[in-house]
């Protein structure tokens, strides 16, 4: 249905269906599958960062840029562009169309600014 809300509980059910077709993708399921060993406490983070993102609760502390980072000789820009057509479908179904335009909005930001740590720093 299209009538989950951007509140805590929405956005948990967000992130689990958005994860369970990344971890089944071709080309993203190997790398999540071989980076993550616990998948709940994977998708409580998740479930945070995006509550910090949509509703400004500050409960995500965490660094996505190492994170990423870490994974950079797996990651490539067709990659995010992966990433964020499973997070459009995803967010489509799931959300009104407001909602979803907005959490396709934060996510193409998120990414645009972790592709640059990723393929554009110099300092590493
Ligand atoms: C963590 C992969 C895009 C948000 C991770 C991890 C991997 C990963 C493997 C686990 C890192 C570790 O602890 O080893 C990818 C790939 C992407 C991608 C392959 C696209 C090519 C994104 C985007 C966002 C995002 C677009 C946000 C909109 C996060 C967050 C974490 C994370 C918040 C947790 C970081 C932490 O440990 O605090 N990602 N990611 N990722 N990812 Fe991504």
């Amino acid at each position: 249905d299209d009538d989950t809300q951007v509140d805590e509980e929405g956005l948990s059910r967000l992130v689990t269906l958005f994860y369970a077709r990344v971890r089944e993708d071709a080309e993203l399921g190997p790398i999540f599958n071989d980076a993550i060993a616990d998948w709940p406490e994977h998708l409580e983070k998740l479930a945070a960062f995006w509550s910090s993102v949509m509703l400004t609760s500050g409960r995500y502390k965490g660094q996505p840029v190492p994170a990423h980072l870490k994974h950079k000789s797996r990651i490539t820009p067709a990659l995010f562009d992966r990433w964020l057509t499973l997070w459009a479908e995803a967010t489509n179904e799931m959300m009104s169309p407001e909602a979803a335009a907005a959490l396709q909005a934060k996510a193409k930001r998120i990414a645009e600014s972790l592709q640059l740590a990723v393929f554009f720093r110099l300092d590493r």
